[in-house]
């Protein structure tokens, strides 16, 4: 793993033991992760955790994230309520390789009930491995950052 961005990681009580797989997979591979949270099996709300993550995205202080919860459904909502954050629900490797070519993803977003191990690290990995294309895909993430101009125009 070359690439060694600024990180963050958080997930509820149902991504937790996905959670601290991935950070013990990320610190062997010598990639630095700050993890915020949730840190025992009592149940949280996933907002409060997916809002550290996105939040510090959003605010340019952390380059890429992750967050699990059960689905990845509930994280990946509330992620992509930030402006800037562009957060990937990604269940196999060719999601995970194609939200960073074609999509930028800055937040990976994991179902910790619905992913075996084994594929989870591997999709991380791809995930940190893997560049943005450019070309035509920055002329349509330049269309979605005019969606979150405008909506804030009007609010
Ligand atoms: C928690 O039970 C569950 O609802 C949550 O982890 C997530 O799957 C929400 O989208």
């Amino acid at each position: 793993m070359d690439v060694k961005p600024k990180m963050a990681i958080a997930s509820d009580h149902a991504g937790l033991d996905l959670k601290n797989k991935i950070i013990k997979f990320l610190q062997e591979a010598g990639q630095p992760v700050s993890d915020l949270g949730t840190h025992n099996q009592d149940s949280v709300d996933y907002p409060d955790y997916g809002i550290a993550v996105a939040q510090a995205v959003s605010e340019g202080k952390i380059e890429r994230g992750i967050l699990i919860c059960g689905t990845g459904i509930g994280m990946s909502i509330v992620a992509n309520k930030f402006p800037g954050v562009r957060a990937a629900l990604c269940h196999d490797p060719f999601t995970a390789e194609v939200s960073r070519r074609h999509n930028d993803a800055n937040v990976l977003v994991l179902g910790g009930r619905v992913l075996e191990e084994k594929m989870a690290l591997e999709i991380v990995r791809l995930w940190l491995a893997t560049g943005f294309d450019g070309g035509r895909h920055a002329r349509r993430l330049a269309k979605i950052d005019g969606i979150e101009k405008n909506v804030r125009r009007r609010t």
